[in-house]
């Protein structure tokens, strides 16, 4: 048995014989001769096969359905067609599994919409292979970018007793109906995890050095084409570490995934390139979406600009003074940068990827450093905060350098009014030899929908859950 991939390379192509096992994408025919098409799971290209009407099953080979798992046989025969360089001359078939005939992904091209649908099928197409073969790529990027830099891979708590964001978005996690947590699996109330980050910040006063890579969850009922209830986070946490540290390591492991996947999902990315040119076309719009460029940009580390957020509100005044208009349009200092903020940032006034820093303290965690008082504005409180904000998402990632004095961080809590009797330990780490400590949170979908140009994160995550959304 060979796999697919295998035939481009050439000690392969001289076997006498070859057996593929994969599912057929198409099957046509004339009265002659046929051509099924085969997809194996281990490229995105298929393989031609071709048969003939002296084949003893001949009728039978004509009956295949799309969608069936089948094995085939037969000789490589090279081709003049530098698309397909070979096909295969097929000798025998096992049927391993027809396809009823409504099976729902037919050669004709679906859209997302019906496709989320049909997620639990949606990967037999030549999209949906292409983002998970490129999501798969980026999660082992991640851990290569991260190992070689001498991070420990953490797993932090999926059921846990905080809210370590203080947002108040969590899932509630019980096996009772009355809400008496005190009789409950765990006596009191749990909820799963919005942030690996409080148990990360405890092993990097061991390790110096950790992530956490794993599943978030966020009751947050915002219906967007970027929030997902479960998403993946990956959070590096860093002793001894200064919010410039944390910029350069957030723009390396962003350089680093981008040029890992450039390398090896070359094929895909040309095809995402292809495609999105061809959707500008449909909309009869002449710019090019050139997405290659746009992600060799992000590969140049002095591409990525940093800019403070109370020069992010100079520059969106005078936007807005000169004409530029914004649906909220209230720009003040203090005021949440609004998604529109964000973009307009990141894709008209810089074009590219910017850091924005030291934000007002009062729209942050409760966990993040405060920086000194600026003597020009002392009542304009801020923070070592970071905010990646990349074209097409908005928000990417979003980092602090942590509070490190103990009563600080007590008075940080009584501010933000967070729950604190399952916190105890977390502040406890402040007094017990805490060496300054930063890190920043990215969500794995938000990079996929930056690397593919695919616009929903509905599309990025094999069986996404989004309110009202709990299929499969
Ligand atoms: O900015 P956030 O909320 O930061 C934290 O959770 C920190 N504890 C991280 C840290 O410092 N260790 O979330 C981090 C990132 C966001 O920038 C965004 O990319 C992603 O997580 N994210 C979501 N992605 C999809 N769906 C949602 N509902 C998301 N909420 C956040
Ligand atoms: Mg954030």
């Amino acid at each position: 048995m060979v796999a697919i991939n295998q035939l481009y390379d050439s000690k392969f192509k001289t076997l006498p014989t070859i057996t593929i096992q994969g599912w057929v994408k198409s099957n046509r025919n004339s009265n002659k001769i046929g051509f099924l098409v085969i997809n194996d799971g281990s490229t995105l290209k298929s393989l031609q096969v071709v048969y003939h009407s002296d084949h003893s099953s001949w009728k039978k080979i004509t009956e295949i359905t799309t969608g069936s798992a089948v094995s085939v046989t037969g000789t490589l025969v090279m081709t003049k067609n530098a698309q397909q360089p070979f096909e295969l001359k097929l000798e025998s078939l096992d049927f391993l599994s027809l396809a009823d005939k409504d099976y729902p992904i037919q050669k004709k091209a679906h859209g997302s919409e019906f496709l989320r649908e049909q997620a639990h099928l949606r990967v037999r197409t030549d999209t949906f292979f292409a983002i998970f073969k490129v999501r798969n790529q980026i999660a082992f990027a991640i851990h290569q970018f991260f190992q070689a830099k001498g991070f420990i891979y953490l797993n932090s708590p999926i059921i846990t007793a905080n809210d370590a964001e203080g947002a108040g978005e969590n899932f509630t996690v019980t096996t009772i109906a009355n809400n008496q947590y005190h009789k409950d699996f765990f006596g009191k109330k749990a909820a799963l995890t919005v942030s690996g980050q409080l148990n990360a910040e405890s092993f990097a006063q061991g390790f110096k050095k950790v992530y956490t890579f794993g599943p978030t969850f966020r009751a947050e009922n915002s219906n967007t084409t970027r929030h997902a209830a479960e998403f993946w986070m990956v959070e590096p946490e860093f002793a001894f570490a200064s919010l410039n540290d944390t910029i350069d390591l957030a723009k390396n492991m962003v350089a680093s995934v981008v040029s890992n996947v450039l390398t090896y999902c070359h094929d895909e990315i040309e095809f995402f390139q292809t495609k999105l040119q061809q959707e500008k076309s449909n909309k009869d719009n002449k710019e090019q979406h050139d997405l290659i460029t746009m992600l060799e940009k992000l590969t140049v580390l002095d591409n990525y600009q940093v800019i403070t957020y109370s020069e992010v509100i100079k520059l969106l005044e005078k936007a807005k003074n000169n004409g530029k208009e914004f649906v909220y349009n209230d720009i003040k200092w203090g005021m949440d940068l609004q998604s529109e903020h964000e973009r307009y940032l990141c894709e008209e006034a810089y074009q590219g990827p910017v850091f924005v820093i030291n934000y007002p303290q009062a729209i942050k965690a409760f966990y993040m450093k405060a920086n000194p008082i600026d003597i020009n504005h002392p009542e304009q409180k801020t923070v070592a905060a970071l905010d990646l904000l990349v074209p097409g998402i908005g928000e990417l990632i979003g980092g602090s350098v942590r509070e490190d004095n103990y009563q600080q961080l007590l008075a940080n809590k009584e501010q933000f009014k967070i729950a604190s009797e399952d916190l105890q330990w977390y502040f406890d780490l402040r007094k017990f030899g805490y060496a300054p400590s930063a890190g920043f949170g990215l969500g794995m979908e938000r990079l996929i929908m930056l690397i593919t140009g695919v616009n929903n994160i509905r599309d990025v995550i094999p069986f996404p859950r989004t309110p009202g959304n709990l299929m499969f």
